[in-house]
């Protein structure tokens, strides 16, 4: 068995959906971009059979109202403990332990994918404390327990995306498509800063499909249909295309109850600014939006207009290469 190093680190990146959120959990594709928003994780290997993990910064960011929302620290930091468990189980050191520090700089519960890549760095890091390095497809099938534990039927889009950065086409329980373009549209991202959980709003979608399961049906071939010619847009940088494929799949999320009247207000304001397309992005129920933008000019035009309305903009770019670690304390920042 390989000798266990003292410390090892691993990076994470969070991520966007272009197409296909919920739907997937239904059997639609997604297609969703890895982006340069992280979680970072150290692990250092222990002789006792015991788990610590610690996150400052993770419960730092949420507002005193999520905070009270929300369930204790011991209970937030549940699904990381499983993903460092479970990665040791999958090494074989079920009688091991690890000490894990995480610090994240994706918002937290917005629909940027903050959870899977949490887990998706604390399995690496942990491994690689343990003197392994896990291949990709390893690592992503550990993440779906963490993942399971926090939204209760996760489709995997997110671990996936954070396991393998880049462009990928996703389709349940684990096909992965990387896709290359020649030109990666460019996107304004912004947060609503209404933060909310992803379980309940899976759960609710869920259960609407088995209660209208016709409609649901026409909508999941519908989504099937806009993700395909999402590709096909992507691959043709053809950006006019890509930008009403974003409005219809943002109008689908408002029927099924996913999207929320802030999330609305920005995607209108940024497409009466000038934006190719907009949609809500992730999980919905606030959290953030994605807009389409020409070029940079149209880009600060439309910061500003989103600003105004009190979203939060920023500029993201693509995460090409997904989950890194490293055997030593280097945090790969
Ligand atoms: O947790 P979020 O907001 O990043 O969204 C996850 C994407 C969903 O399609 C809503 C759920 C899933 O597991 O695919």
């Amino acid at each position: 068995m390989a000798k266990p190093s003292l410390y090892a680190s691993a990076r994470a990146p969070g991520k966007l959906i272009l197409a296909g959120e919920h739907f997937v959990v239904l059997g639609s594709p997604a297609v969703s971009m890895a982006i340069n928003l992280y979680a970072f994780a150290t692990a250092q290997a222990t002789a006792e059979a015991e788990l610590k993990v610690e996150a400052n910064i993770l419960l730092a960011t949420l507002g005193d109202a999520e905070r009270k929302s929300r369930p204790d620290t011991k209970e937030l930091l549940e699904p990381f403990r499983l993903a460092a468990r479970e990665s040791l189980d999958s090494l074989g050191r079920k009688r091991k332990g690890v000490s894990v520090e995480i610090e994240c700089q994706i918002p937290i519960g917005a629909g940027l994918g903050s959870s899977a890549a949490t887990a998706v760095a604390i399995i690496a890091a942990t491994s690689r404390a343990y003197g392994a390095t896990m291949d990709k497809s390893r690592i992503c099938q550990i993440a779906f327990g963490p993942e399971s534990y926090l939204h209760g039927s996760p489709s995997g889009v997110d671990h996936a995306t954070s396991t393998y950065g880049g462009l990928i086409q996703f389709s349940k329980p684990d096909k992965v498509t990387k896709v290359r373009v020649k030109r990666m549209p460019s996107l304004l991202v912004c947060d609503t800063n209404v933060h909310r959980s992803t379980k309940g709003l899976v759960r609710s979608v869920v259960k609407g499909a088995k209660a209208d399961s016709e409609a649901y049906r026409s909508r999941v071939g519908e989504v099937s249909e806009i993700s395909k010619a999402v590709l096909r847009a992507l691959r043709r940088s053809d950006d006019v295309e890509l930008g009403e494929l974003m409005n219809r799949n943002h109008e689908l999320l408002v029927e099924i109850g996913v999207s929320h009247p802030m999330l609305d207000k920005l995607v209108m304001a940024a497409r009466k600014a000038g934006a190719l397309g907009a949609k809500m992005t992730g999980a919905g129920g606030g959290g953030c939006m994605i807009a389409l933008c020409e070029d940079e000019q149209m880009t600060s035009r439309i910061g500003s207009a989103l600003r105004k309305l009190g979203g939060s903009p920023y500029l993201v770019s693509i995460d090409p290469t997904g989950v890194v670690s490293s055997t030593n304390s280097t945090v790969l920042k």
